[in-house]
């Protein structure tokens, strides 16, 4: 019970200062979470990535603003991130032990709930954009590794030169990791996965996810960036979630379906507890942060760390982390504009555990 309150209590200290209509459109981004400390990063890092997120954001809410589709809103923000050597996924993504880049991402429309993902690709530059072609294209869900590159070709998309998305940092470190026999966390210090999630105009809610994985990752290894029902989910009666973190946890957890079907439920029990009064409120903010920061400490229980950011159909925004920080952004139609790095900043977000 305890519990309970010090968590309502802490979603309540995390509303901006300001009242909010329901916004008639709202997005949310992250560019990853992870141990973030601001006495380590200097003002000039920091510009740089407040700068990038706000590029994303704006790309988004453009969208979004001139009456497009949640859908093409994620992908307006997404894609400016993969293009940035700044974040883990398209261009500055992590390298496997082998020294190669292999780029995984999923996209999912809360309206019918189609959904497209691919897996381990190398040579498409802006992953989301395939993992939509999977979507609307194909009669799949999921397409991995070379075979994902085959469909690739077939639809139009060119080839890029796998040396476009390595950078040196990436490189460097995988070599530290080597040389020190360290593990991807000691390198990574953070999930620098991106991601997307928006409430258009006609009340529809879409989201994306993109990364490079983990440095060092073997055997094909695949994460939750790329699997419907871990790192992202959307669903026009509940929300629109994408995940950043250890993605072995996420997928345990099936973090961003769990969110997702938690507040569905709650809709549902406060609908038919109401019993015809049309007075009856969907899921709140409050509850939203609750849910999000409940399913947040159950990864963390097993050991996980990470973040989440989602968004309801009344336009909530919301973000969850039990990281240090989380590099995130949000924007609605009543105004707001605002990005951020480190917890306990702007935007409405709560870390639940350190
Ligand atoms: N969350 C990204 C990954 O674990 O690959």
């Amino acid at each position: 019970m305890q519990k309970l309150i010090a968590a309502i209590a802490l979603a309540f200290l995390s509303q901006p200062a300001f009242a909010e209509e329901a916004p008639k459109w709202s997005i949310a981004i992250h560019g990853g979470a992870g141990t973030l400390d601001p006495d380590t990063m200097t003002p000039e890092r920091r510009a740089e990535y407040e700068a990038a997120l706000q590029v994303a954001l704006d790309a988004g809410a453009k969208v979004l603003a001139e009456g497009g589709s949640a859908m093409d809103a994620v992908k307006a923000a997404i894609i400016p991130m993969e293009d940035s050597p700044l974040f883990n996924a398209g261009r500055g993504a992590v390298f496997t032990w082998d020294g190669t880049n292999e780029l995984d991402s999923s996209i999912m429309d809360g309206r019918d709930r189609s959904a497209g993902a691919v897996a381990g690709v190398k040579t498409v530059r802006n992953p989301i954009l395939l993992a939509d072609t999977v979507r609307t294209q194909s009669e799949h869900v999921m397409l991995m590794g070379a075979g994902a590159e085959a469909f690739a070709a077939e639809k139009g998309f060119a080839v890029t030169p796998p040396e476009y998305f390595a950078t040196p940092a990436r490189a460097e470190a995988l070599e530290r990791m080597k040389a020190r026999k360290l593990s991807a966390l000691d390198v990574d210090h953070k999930f620098g996965t991106v991601g997307a999630v928006a409430l258009d105009q006609n009340g529809n809610l879409a989201a994306g996810t993109s990364t490079g994985g983990m440095t060092g990752k073997r055997w094909g290894r695949v994460g939750d960036a790329p699997v419907i029902g871990a790192g992202t989910y959307a669903d026009n009666r509940a929300c629109a979630v994408s995940a950043t973190g250890w993605g072995e946890y996420f997928l345990r957890v099936g973090v961003a379906h769990e969110i997702c079907a938690r507040l569905r439920a709650t809709n549902e029990a406060k609908a038919a507890m109401a019993e015809g009064d049309e007075t009856a409120k969907p899921v709140e903010r409050d509850e939203a942060q609750y849910i999000a920061d409940a399913v947040m400490a159950d990864v963390k229980s097993l050991g996980g760390d990470g973040g989440v950011i989602l968004v309801t159909p009344e336009g909530h925004a919301i973000f969850s982390f039990n990281t240090t920080g989380m590099y995130r952004g949000r924007a609605t139609s009543a105004g707001v504009s605002e990005v951020a790095i480190f917890g306990g900043e702007a935007t409405a977000s709560v870390t639940t555990d350190h």
